[in-house]
């Protein structure tokens, strides 16, 4: 017990008037939710923390999106204490919204291209080296001219169509002929770019019409990525992801695009399919697959498309930090979908804000729970009332599943200093020749 006199201790209730007075707060973490998910509720309560509604004082606010607008909203005008905390960015759909992902990524190669960075190096043929890893996108109907000069470069490729502000396969389809595209527009009457509003917009990008298939089958994976902070950049990357398969085997022929049981890896879209197996929910585990990866193509090129994937996923961050809102109450645990193609090279299809907390297997509950489980206890330092002016530098065994995957230091590193922890490359010639940007990175994902 220390000194303290009780009657120095306040108790959560009136903290706000004691604020900043040295006087010590006790109490519990009192949680919200709008979300209403066992494997959170479980969370909450297995740490004794007390439920309130959201017009209480509350410490922890674990959102729906569409709260963390009102949250932030101009006209709300809310503003959070050093004692709470939210499960978003304010602008997190910089990156979550399948636009804005892909106009952020363009922006910041062109960015470092102007800065001469070797980051932004291009082959022979216009294509990024280290930064090609989203699909050919363009924005519709905005960038329509583009988008069929490009088609007609490659008059045989297959096109997919996703509406911006919808998820779980919802809306997607597949294309071959600028003539489908002209139907949905006529159908869509989205010609009129002006008056289009911004959920019928919609991503086409060009289909990856050669994945890597285990049993015939194409799969994506799905990686959580917590970020604690953006400038300067901090993130984690849990250990447990998982690849979810599509039910009926793949088929790169044309008459099948229509069949989404064929090229949509949603679960929500697979679960309708007839050979959908509850038990396994066509999940596997990202260990087994990287085991199958191996055994089959050797763990050297396992390790690399491993190290290539984590690259990525820190790029992506790089891109968006200049323009996300640097809040120190927010955090947010991201689902990124990723697919790897019959080369080995991994692709960014999207991220997710709000990555499905729902179990579609006994397995899934258990890993959501740890994921919940991992990420209260990195963001809620010892359950304890947070203090979001305090840094967040868990201990090592805080971070159960999680890994570091980025830690920035304060002072800005450049981009070319990455290039040096890109998988495959060596220090020699290229680098040697790069502006030095003094100190070097803190840890990544060696
Ligand atoms: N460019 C692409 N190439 C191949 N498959 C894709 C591509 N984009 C999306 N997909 C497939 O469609 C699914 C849904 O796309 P996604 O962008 O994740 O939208 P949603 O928000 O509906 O989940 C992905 O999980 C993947 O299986
Ligand atoms: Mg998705």
């Amino acid at each position: 017990m220390s000194n303290v006199s009780l009657d120095r201790i306040v108790t959560f209730g009136f903290r706000d008037k004691y604020r900043g007075t040295g006087i010590i707060m006790t109490g519990k973490v009192k949680w919200v939710t709008d979300i209403d998910k066992s494997v959170l509720l479980n969370n909450f309560e297995k740490r004794g923390w007390i439920q309130v509604s959201a017009s209480e004082d509350w410490n922890f606010y674990w959102m729906s999106v569409q709260t963390i607008r009102n949250v932030f909203s101009v006209e709300n005008g809310y503003r959070l204490s050093d004692d709470q905390i939210v499960n978003h960015f304010p602008n997190h759909y910089e990156l979550t919204r399948k636009d804005l992902m892909i106009k952020n990524i363009k922006r910041y190669r062109k960015e470092l291209e102007k800065e001469g960075s070797l980051l932004a190096e291009k082959d022979e043929n216009g294509k990024y080296v280290h930064l090609g890893f989203v699909p050919v996108t363009f924005m519709l109907p905005a960038d329509y001219n583009m988008f069929v000069e490009e088609f007609r470069k490659n008059p045989n490729s297959t096109w997919i169509m996703k509406p911006c502000g919808k998820a779980q396969g919802r809306g997607i389809f597949l294309i071959n002929k600028l003539s489908q595209i002209k139907k949905w527009s006529r159908d869509n009457k989205a010609a009129n770019f002006v008056t289009t509003p911004c959920k019928e917009t919609y991503v086409i990008s060009l289909y990856i019409d050669n994945p890597l298939l285990i049993g015939g089958k194409k799969f994506d994976l799905r990686f959580y990525v917590l970020v604690t902070s953006i400038r300067p950049l901090k993130c984690y990357m849990y250990k447990l992801g998982f690849c979810r398969f599509c039910t009926v085997k793949y088929t790169p022929s044309t008459n099948e695009l229509d069949n989404m049981f064929v090229h949509l890896t949603n679960v929500a879209i697979q679960k309708h399919g007839d050979d959908y197996n509850p038990i396994h929910g066509g999940k596997w585990s990202v260990a087994n697959l990287k085991l199958y990866l191996e055994s089959t193509r050797g763990k050297k090129v396992t390790d690399k498309l491993f190290d290539e994937i984590h690259w990525m996923i820190v790029q992506s961050l790089k891109a968006v930090a200049p323009v996300m809102i640097n809040d120190k109450h927010c955090f947010e645990c991201y689902g990124y979908d990723i697919i790897i193609d019959s080369n080995l090279k991994p692709w960014l299809i999207e991220v997710n804000a709000s990555p499905s907390l729902a179990s579609s297997t006994a397995n899934d509950r258990i890993m959501k729970y740890n994921l919940i489980n991992d990420t209260l206890n990195i963001v809620v330092p010892n359950g304890e009332i947070p203090d979001c002016k305090l840094n967040k530098n868990p201990s090592k065994e805080a971070l159960g599943n999680y890994i570091i995957l980025y830690e920035e230091l304060a002072v800005n590193e450049g981009a070319d200093r990455d290039l040096k922890n890109r998988p495959g490359q060596s220090f020699g010639s290229k680098v040697g020749r790069a502006k030095d940007f003094g100190r070097p990175i803190s840890m990544t994902w060696k």
